[in-house]
């Protein structure tokens, strides 16, 4: 399966000084940097939308920006956020009003050169994921919270969906989401998962760098 990336989430970081918190995880060998857009409407909470994502980009070199976009109309931010300097866009298959149109708004994220990724929340089967729009992402994201914030409980329940996703998409990018630390990132890495969002576990460790680098390590160990 694909190689470890770890992608710190910027929710549990410090918002008013987030061009450093962004580089102390770089620093700590974070591959990527989730950004965990809320507007309001999909979730209850807002947090920062296209211009933070912009002084980001702006501010920090070489940041690659996982965008996790919990927004009722994910197609609207697509270009806003390419425009901003996103890497990867994330939408939600919940949000789509006709989940078998899903290959438009695949098409739009990729037509902008970013990566396209699919997240399913806890009481959304992997089923929902068609063949096709599995095959035509760049990665999938399992969520193992209910979106909407950080800091809460991972949901075993969710972690069998990975392994029934890595089953049918073996060289995809499968991303595991909420609630995510050093006891429970084992079990989502024998799962199939091979990118590891983790707020809490990282901004709250004392060393995030060692945690880094005991999630790449527990990846790349489940795959022996
Ligand atoms: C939840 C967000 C997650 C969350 C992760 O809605 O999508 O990215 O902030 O934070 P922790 O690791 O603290 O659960
Ligand atoms: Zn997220």
């Amino acid at each position: 399966s694909p190689k470890a990336i770890v992608s710190p989430s910027v929710l549990a970081s410090n918002f008013a000084d987030l061009g450093n918190e962004i580089r102390r995880m770089m620093h700590c060998g974070a591959e990527w940097v989730h950004m965990d857009v809320m507007d309001g409407h999909f979730v209850p909470n807002i947090t920062m939308g296209a211009p933070v994502l912009a002084s980001v980009h702006k501010t920090v070199d070489n940041v690659f920006m996982d965008c996790h976009m919990m927004v009722a109309d994910p197609k609207r931010w697509v270009k806003p956020v390419a425009e901003a300097g996103g890497k990867s866009y994330t939408f939600h298959i919940e949000a789509l009003s006709d989940p078998e149109n899903a290959h438009e708004i695949v098409d739009l994220i990729h037509s902008t050169g970013m990566r396209a990724a699919v997240a399913i929340s806890p009481d959304t089967p992997s089923s929902a994921i068609s063949d096709r729009l599995g095959n035509s992402v760049d990665m999938l994201l399992v969520m193992t919270v209910v979106p909407g914030a950080g800091g809460q409980k991972f949901m075993q329940r969710c972690v069998p969906k990975v392994a029934e996703l890595r089953a049918r998409f073996p060289q995809k990018d499968i991303q595991v989401d909420g609630g995510v630390g050093p006891g429970t990132v084992g079990c989502c890495a024998r799962a199939g998962s091979n990118v590891i969002v983790a707020g809490t576990a990282l901004f709250g460790a004392e060393k995030p760098a060692d945690v880094i680098a005991d999630f790449k390590q527990q990846i790349d160990s489940s795959k022996e």
